[in-house]
């Protein structure tokens, strides 16, 4: 109840500036106002001004060419650009951010929290956060890790804003991130490979591709929503479907679970591996 009255007073009132206005701050920002965070308390800075524009018709947020400008008194400054000009950014905001603390929030994949640190030259309260595509309809999940500087007040926040475009969890280990982003930051390209195998497959054995794709999505819909129904036991759902001696059963063994497992553990090793060599070139290239 409590953590209920402190998310309301805090969506209502928080000031809010995006560094960079692309596709994940869009969503971010179109979460933010359907659960109740004012436009008027947003602010956008993005060097295109086209961009600028779009996100003012959309949204009725304020918008600044000028990061020094937009950061002005915000409580909450997220970083929305790209991992290569995060550094760029924010070095020159350091001064001004020193002197108002905000929570910094940062969704760069691979940049580690040391790096903001370092970059921002005081001991900045910083939520890193690994959002998904789907947050751009507001079925997203992401992962976020405070830093000690972090208040409960400024978890509350963190968490209210990723939860506006879907789930949010913390995680206390901020080297996890890496698994994280190999498990749901590129999560939603392994679903969309299966679906498009279904549907090609689906193809050849006859079907009209606009029955194929839409046969495929909906199933994939469908079996997603009964796995949150079910709070995730999927193994349970699975054996529901599997008859033994039935067309499920065939397929499946076909499929061969403990070979599909063995695959999916090297595919989500590699990303998992390839974020934490990114992170550390990343560090070598920045310093
Ligand atoms: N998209 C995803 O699925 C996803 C998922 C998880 C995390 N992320 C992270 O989210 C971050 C943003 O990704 P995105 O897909 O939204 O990228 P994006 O669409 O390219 O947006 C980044 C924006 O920042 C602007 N920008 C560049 N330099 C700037 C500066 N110095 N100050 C202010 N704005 C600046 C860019 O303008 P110009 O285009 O003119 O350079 C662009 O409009 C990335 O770090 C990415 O790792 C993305």
């Amino acid at each position: 109840m409590l953590v209920r009255t402190l998310e309301n007073a805090l969506v209502t009132d928080t000031h809010i500036t995006f560094i960079g206005g692309g596709h994940m701050a869009g969503s971010l920002i179109g979460g933010l106002l359907r659960t109740g965070f004012d436009a008027k308390h947003i602010r956008v800075a993005d060097p295109d001004a086209k961009q600028l524009e779009h996100l003012r018709q959309r949204f009725q947020v304020k918008t600044c060419a000028d990061n020094l400008e937009a950061v002005g008194s915000a409580q909450v400054v997220v970083f929305a650009v790209k991992p290569q000009v995060f550094r760029d950014a924010a070095r020159p905001l350091s001064t001004a951010l020193g002197e108002n603390q905000p929570l910094i929030i940062s969704i760069a994949a691979g940049v580690p929290e040391k790096h903001i640190h370092r970059w921002l030259g005081y001991p900045a309260a910083i939520v890193r956060a690994m959002p998904n595509t789907p947050a751009l309809i507001g079925a997203g999940a992401a992962a976020l890790y405070a830093n000690p500087k972090v208040s409960n007040a400024q978890r509350v926040l963190a968490e209210a804003m990723f939860k506006a475009v879907g789930l949010a969890l913390w995680i206390d280990d901020e080297s996890l991130m890496n698994a994280v982003t190999a498990v749901s930051g590129s999560g939603p390209a392994y679903f969309f490979l299966v679906m498009e195998i279904m549907e090609a497959v689906a193809r050849e054995l006859g079907l009209p591709a606009d029955a194929a794709s839409k046969l495929v999505q909906q199933t994939a819909l469908g079996a997603a929503r009964m796995a949150l129904e079910c709070r995730g036991n999927v193994a349970i759902l699975r054996k529901q479907v599997t008859s033994p001696g039935g067309t499920t059963a065939a397929a499946l063994k076909i499929l061969d679970s403990d070979k599909l497992r063995g695959i999916f553990l090297q595919a989500l090793t590699a990303a998992r591996d390839r974020g934490v060599q990114l992170s550390d070139d990343f560090g070598k290239e920045t310093s």
